[in-house]
């Protein structure tokens, strides 16, 4: 893209890089890779309130429990706080501060989402696809202060829906519907990202199911895989729909990393879209449930065909033939959420993000080389309960 000059005499500051969602699983990590990598460039994060802290209060906590109170404080100099809401025109900021940080951005990372699965419809869209909308003007109004380099749109793979076979990081809409309100919100504000591809610097980035670190097993996000596991690993559940065969993707915390930012460091990657998945190197349902046998010394995981599966146990479980009160509300609340996981058919084609990540050696591990760490991290906190550094 070429360089228009600079128009930022009247801010005395270096540009800033603004973050969305740093308090998340996805933008925390982004955060930490950005402020370890060097000791000068500087942030904006855009932080809400919680019932339970305030922003100043969540950021303090966000650093402190990955560098202690002391590197915290030195490392918070370079980061500023802007309290406001993806959701909201301006992010809810008055005029003059808006156009202050607009003169002071030159990037955008955008990870604020709502990952939740059962949010209704119209909740799910004000922040997916509103907060979207909020970043593409805020985009647009750095550009307008001279010399914005790009804008980091974290998606998802699973705005593929219910399609089939190979998935090309070239396409989106396939006629395919959607599981739930987060993969159908998060297609339409994809959507709305790429009809910006010729007006903005834009890269999309769809990983796919994010895990801890691979080195440590570390996260603190506990969606997804870690449900399933946690009633297997316990013993109260072990039956699956599907088949062992059917191919899952699941990437660990610090390649999705490494691979959004190397592909954010490199301009080839400007109004193109990556899948950033396991791929090639993605599990199997079988091999994952073989793995978990191993590691919590279960019995094996026994799999049914889908149909037997929903008409015969899912449904005993919903008219409560099954006897503990608990496993069914867990079952029902959140097994029905998570189910199209285990019956998709699909592979992540990952061939444009290979383009760029090849040549630089950032590849996903295969699940043989971390799971462990994962399994034993989710041991050593409980499942989550115990985590030392939530940030809020
Ligand atoms: N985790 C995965 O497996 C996965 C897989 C594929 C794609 N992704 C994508 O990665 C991104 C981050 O996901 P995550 O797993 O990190 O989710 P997460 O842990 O739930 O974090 C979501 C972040 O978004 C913020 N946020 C939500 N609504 C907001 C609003 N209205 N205004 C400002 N901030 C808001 C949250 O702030 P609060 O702390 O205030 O709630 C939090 O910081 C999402 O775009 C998601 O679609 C995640």
């Amino acid at each position: 893209m070429p360089r228009t000059p600079r128009k930022r005499a009247a801010t005395e500051h270096a540009p800033v890089t603004l973050i969305t969602g740093a308090t998340g699983f996805l933008g925390r990590n982004l955060l930490y890779r950005l402020l370890d990598a060097d000791e000068s460039s500087r942030y904006a994060l855009l932080v809400r309130g919680s019932d339970r802290s305030s922003p100043r209060k969540r950021l303090q906590r966000l650093l402190a429990g990955r560098y202690g109170d002391e590197r915290a404080a030195e490392l918070s100099k370079r980061v500023d706080l802007v309290m406001g809401d993806v959701s909201w025109e301006h992010f809810g900021l008055d005029d003059r501060s808006y156009e202050a940080l607009a003169a002071d951005t030159y990037r955008v990372i955008h990870a604020a989402a709502s990952v939740a699965f059962a949010l209704p419809l119209e909740q799910a869209r004000t922040i997916n696809v509103g907060g979207t909308k909020h970043i593409l003007d805020f985009a647009a109004a750095c550009q307008k202060h001279g010399d914005f380099e790009r804008l980091d749109y974290i998606g998802t793979a699973f705005v593929a829906g219910d399609r089939k076979g190979t998935i090309l990081e070239t396409e989106l809409e396939c006629g395919q519907t959607f599981h739930n309100t987060y993969e159908q919100t998060k297609y339409e504000a994809e959507k709305l990202v790429r009809e910006h591809w010729k007006d903005l610097p834009i890269t999309i980035h769809r990983p796919s199911i994010v895990v801890g670190e691979s080195k440590t097993g570390k996260t603190s996000s506990f969606n997804v895989l870690y449900f399933p596991l946690k009633i297997y690993a316990r013993g109260l559940w072990r039956w699956i729909p599907g088949k062992p065969s059917t191919e899952v993707d699941i990437v660990p915390i610090d390649y999705v990393c490494d691979a959004i930012l190397g592909l954010a460091s490199n301009p080839k990657s400007l109004g193109r879209c990556f899948h950033v998945t396991a791929s090639d190197h993605s599990t199997t349902i079988g091999r994952a449930a073989e793995m978990a046998s191993h590691y919590f010394a279960q019995k094996p995981v026994r799999f049914f065909p889908p149909a037997f599966y929903m008409n015969v146990i899912h449904r005993s479980v919903v008219v409560g033939t099954v006897p503990f009160p608990r496993l069914h509300d867990t079952l029902i609340n959140k097994g029905s959420l998570y189910l199209p996981y285990f019956l998709m058919d699909f592979h992540f084609d990952d061939r444009e993000a290979r383009s760029i990540l090849g040549a630089v050696g950032i590849q996903a591990p295969k699940a043989e080389d971390y799971f462990a760490q994962i399994f034993q991290f989710a041991i050593d906190t409980d499942w989550g309960k115990k985590l030392p550094d939530r940030g809020d």
